[in-house]
């Protein structure tokens, strides 16, 4: 069987590659990637795959059974028919099943919603595709949290307005794992799964930050106005709109919602006690 991966020189397809090398092998595994040449370290056969060249999917699609799709990064319009080129593609080429990377959040009401209405979209669209699917609706990753440390301690603080609301975060190698296990087996077929760990305030998310790199973090909440206006300032108009819009989705238990993740996966998803410690232990 031949398992394909979208998107395969990001994080999150890199990682899903590397999870179902391990439970098949490289053999089985194809990279599609819009830049090639940063999928080559994966050590599986690499083709191109832009969700914007119609022809060029269906061509890297032939003999693929089962195709795993990552959610694009473009404005939502465009992605719900980038979307529709990669699964018109994966039917004209024969693939039988379709697993696609959605994503958990509020559905209207934030500057993130029109992002989540997309993902909505393409997951009707693989519904109605006449194919096998699986759906994963993937948590908050937590590593752009890790990776901001330095950032958080020279404020000392993490501030948005996620209030005490929870988040479901999650790792993209935990999702890799998942995904790989809901591209391989055919009794996940027809299931729509939310992929995240135990649900976290911020002022967890900061006390484990404080356990991993020894700093002395706060959380401190702002309305969404004003966490916006700090947004904007900071990243532009369109990404500081939508950053708000995610963390007003968390403020409003949007992103604390029940997760599926064992189900998926067939093991629980690693505990923050688990991936925080080991952290540190690479911090020392
Ligand atoms: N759950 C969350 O917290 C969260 C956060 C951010 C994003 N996301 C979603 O998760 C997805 C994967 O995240 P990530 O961490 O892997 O992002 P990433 O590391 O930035 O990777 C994005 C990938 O999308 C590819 N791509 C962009 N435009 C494409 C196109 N037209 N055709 C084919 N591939 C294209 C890029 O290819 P190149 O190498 O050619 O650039 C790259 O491989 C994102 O695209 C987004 O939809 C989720």
């Amino acid at each position: 069987m031949k398992i394909a991966v979208t998107a395969a020189s990001g994080q999150l397809g890199s990682a899903i590659v590397e999870a179902v090398v391990e439970c098949t092998s490289a053999e089985s595994v194809i990279a599609l990637a819009r830049t090639p040449q940063r999928a080559k370290h994966l050590g599986v056969e690499v083709r191109p795959g832009d969700y914007n060249e119609p022809l060029q999917l269906e061509q890297a699609l032939q003999g693929v059974d089962t195709l795993l799709i990552v959610s694009g990064m473009d404005a939502p319009d465009k992605r719900i028919e980038q979307h529709r080129n990669v699964i018109r593609a994966a039917k004209a080429a024969g693939v039988k099943k379709l697993v696609y990377t959605s994503v958990q959040g509020a559905e209207e009401g934030t500057a993130f919603s029109p992002v989540i209405q997309s993902n909505r979209q393409t997951e009707q669209d693989i519904r109605d595709s006449g194919l096998d699917w699986v759906i994963g609706r993937n948590g908050i990753y937590i590593e752009p949290d890790v990776e901001y440390i330095e950032n958080y301690k020279k404020v000392g603080k993490i501030v948005n307005c996620a209030a005490d609301g929870k988040c479901g975060y999650t790792t993209r190698q935990e999702l890799g794992y998942a995904y790989a296990r809901m591209l391989t087996k055919d009794k996940h077929n027809g299931n729509t799964y939310n992929l995240h760990g135990e649900a976290l305030t911020q002022t967890e998310l900061a006390s484990y930050l404080n356990l991993a790199f020894g700093t002395d973090l706060k959380f401190e909440s702002m309305t969404v106005d004003e966490y916006k206006q700090d947004r904007v300032a900071e990243l532009g108009d369109f990404i500081g709109t939508v950053i708000a819009g995610i963390y007003q989705g968390i403020r409003e238990g949007k992103s604390n919602n029940p997760s599926d993740f064992e189900a998926a996966a067939g093991r629980a998803h690693q505990s923050w006690d688990s991936y925080f410690s080991s952290l540190k232990a690479s911090n020392p």
